[in-house]
This record gives structure tokens, C-alpha cells and sequence, in this order.
């Protein structure tokens, strides 16, 4: 965490290009990633496992338009991939960041704070090398720092490609990551991507924003100028019952990453897509429409509410514009990883004006489950 002898902000901090890939530690890789082809509409692109010389994981590589999901199992009950999936079930373990040069990333990253989990190396094959090295961010969750100017491999050397085509849904790239924390532990990791990242604190919420009459949470949004690389930051707040972010990090046994946003130009289309495929998403009451309809009026929404009732499509208005989201419910067993489908009409934000509609949603099925 943050140390008075760190350098000032803003002075040689890791030049990041973009996201190059988020991974999930899972316990059956081959299952989920027929889960994120058939249903999500991903391409299977690339596969690494014993057939390729990795021993002791399966790994499959999924893409769509900028996205990349690497989804990866462990062959064994040993090791830290099976330690992971045992405490934490299906999740995100690494949030890999492009990057120009690795090992000046990591020494940037680790000279400001961040605490080193992989030195950077250098790793080759027929078609080319790669460098990479990681550093811990919350929870067990690390961000790799990935250099692969030239490589021409389908991923990483040790993967092979493995072109199986899935239908696309429109997904186009992430928008933003979400990470749970401890309650009051929100404001150290901003500090924490301020520091080390030289990130910059875009918008803020609190419990007097995001509250419904059961729980609650503060959330700050952390993001990197250059890239628009987006990390919101959330935590738990008071509330007469257990906040959704609790649930969370009960299930999670600890912080880690509780949404990825992926944005659409067509949310939708994207959204009937997914949910046809299987796709099962949070649902909000017609009350919503009726209170949306004259908001929608006046800001000129060109989609049609009827479709947008349909499929459960959130809107929330700017001063320069709206945008359009929708949460799908956990993909897993345990209360813990979703995603966000997201189009910005203009807008910034990242629903605010939803957050109470959005959470009384997450918290009918909270109750459901025995955890509000
Ligand atoms: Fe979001």
C-alpha cells in the first residue's frame, strides 16, 4: 500500500497501452469456454495444455472484437491455480496490461508500491518472444504486465491456435472493471492506483447516492487518462441489512474483481443475442419504464422502450448524453463474478442513476439465497 518514502504521483509511472487480456482461474476451462463461445458469442482463438507442453493447466484463449478472456483450469489439486479456484470458485485473477516495455513497468509499478509477484522474463517460441511480469493488486488479484511488440503467436508462446468461431453478440471492448474490497479499504486502493499507476480518481459515489433500504456502498472510479483504462473501486457500506458488496467478498473469501463492463454499439441487439444464447440477466420492474419514459422523451433516446422494457435495459442521462446497460446475473455457482453489457450515448458515467433500481434487483435475489 501507499508509503510516505514513494515518489510523487505522476513521475515515471508504468506507460500502459491497454487492457491485453483479463484471465480467470476456473475449475473447468474446457466447460467455460464453450460457456463464453455458445452464450456470449466469443471466439475460441488459442489453447495451451499438455498437448502443448503445459503440464500442469488447460488453457483457452478467447476473443471478441478487443476483448480477450483467457480462461484457465488446474490438471491437478496442487499449485496455485487449484488454491485459488478452492478459496475463491470461478474468478478473475489477472487483469493484464499491455504494455511497451515489461521489466521497465514492473520496476516503475514495484519502485512505487506495488508488491512483486512475477519478475519479468522473457518467454519464446517459433513465432516470436514475449516479455512479462506481474504485481499484486487487491485481493489475490494481479495485473501482468505484457510486452508483445512482434510476437506473432495466436497468444503467448506455449499456446497454439485453436480457431473455433463463435457467433458474436457485438461485444467490442472492456469499459470497465470493478473491484470489491474491505469495507474502508476503498480509499487506500484508489490511493493505491493513484500512487502506483498515476491514476486518476474520475468519479464518486457514496452511500447516500447508491443505498437502497437494505444495503449499501461507496464506490470510487479510478482511471488512467491516456488509455481510459477504468478500474472502479467498491466497498461496503452501513445499511440496515448485508450489503451486496459483503455478500461478495463472503463468497469471494476476500476482494477481488465483482464486474467486467463490456461495451456494445448496439446494446439492444447484443442483449437479445446473449439472451437467446442463455444469457441470464437482472431484470428491472415496469415502474422503471413508466419513470423513464418522459426522461427518455426529453433527451432524445432514439431506441425503442419497448425493446429496452423487453430486455430489461437500464438508461441513465448525462448532461451530454445517456447510456445503456444491463448486469447479467453471477455466471457461477457462488454470488461473485458478472458482467456489465454497456453503450454510451455520450455519457461518462457508469449508471448512477440505475444504482437503485440495479441493487434492488441484486438484492431480490440476495434474499433468494438466504444472504440479505
Ligand atoms: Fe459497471
Amino acid at each position: 500500500m501507499t508509503d510516505t518514502a514513494l515518489p510523487a504521483a505522476g513521475t515515471g509511472a508504468p506507460v500502459l497501452l491497454g487492457t491485453d487480456h483479463i484471465e480467470l482461474w476456473v475449475g473447468n476451462a474446457r466447460q467455460a469456454a464453450h460457456f463464453y463461445r455458445s452464450a456470449f458469442g466469443f471466439d475460441v482463438v488459442a489453447y495451451a495444455g499438455p498437448e502443448t507442453g503445459m503440464r500442469d493447466r488447460s488453457s483457452y484463449v478467447l476473443q471478441q472484437g478487443h476483448i480477450r478472456l483467457v480462461l484457465t483450469a488446474p490438471l491437478t489439486p496442487e499449485g496455485a491455480i487449484a488454491d485459488h479456484v478452492r478459496l475463491h470458485g470461478d474468478g478473475v485473477r489477472s487483469i493484464a496490461l499491455r504494455v511497451e516495455d515489461a521489466a521497465a513497468a514492473y520496476e516503475a509499478a514495484t519502485t512505487r508500491g506495488a508488491r512483486p509477484v512475477e519478475e519479468p522474463h522473457r518467454i519464446e517460441d517459433a513465432s516470436g518472444a514475449v516479455r512479462s511480469a506481474a504485481v499484486a493488486t487487491f485481493g489475490d488479484t494481479v495485473h501482468r504486465f505484457v510486452e508483445r511488440n512482434g510476437y506473432a503467436g495466436p497468444h503467448l508462446p506455449g499456446y497454439r491456435e485453436d480457431r473455433r468461431p463463435g457467433s458474436g453478440v457485438g461485444l467490442r471492448f472492456v469499459d470497465h472493471t470493478v473491484g470489491n474490497v474491505e469495507v474502508g479499504r476503498m480509499d487506500p486502493w484508489v490511493d493505491w492506483y493513484h500512487t502506483v499507476f498515476n491514476f486518476d480518481v474520475f468519479q464518486e459515489f457514496d452511500e447516500n447516492d447508491i443505498a437502497t433500504r437494505y444495503s449499501a456502498l461507496r464506490s470510487k472510479v479510478t482511471r488512467d487518462a491516456r488509455t481510459m483504462i477504468t478500474f472502479p473501486i467498491n466497498e461496503p457500506a452501513a445499511g440496515l441489512r448485508v450489503s451486496q458488496i459483503q455478500e461478495y467478498l463472503d463468497y469471494y473469501r476476500g476482494p477481488g474483481v465483482q464486474h467486467i463492463a463490456l461495451h456494445t454499439d448496439d446494446v439492444v441487439d447484443t442483449v437479445r443475442r446473449m439472451r437467446d444464447s442463455g444469457v441470464e440477466f437482472l431484470t428491472a420492474p415496469a415502474a422503471y419504464y413508466e419513470q423513464l419514459a418522459p426522461r427518455a422523451a426529453e433527451h432524445g433516446v432514439s431506441e425503442d422502450l419497448d425493446h429496452l422494457r423487453e430486455l430489461g435495459i437500464l438508461v441513465d442521462f448525462e448532461e451530454n448524453g445517456y447510456l445503456l446497460q444491463i448486469f447479467t446475473r453471477p455466471v457461477g455457482d457462488r454470488p461473485t463474478l458478472f458482467y456489465e453489457v454497456i453503450q454510451r450515448r455520450g455519457a461518462r458515467g457508469f449508471g448512477k442513476g440505475n444504482f437503485k433500481a440495479l441493487f434492488e434487483a441484486i438484492e431480490r435475489e440476495q434474499a433468494a439465497r438466504g444472504n440479505l
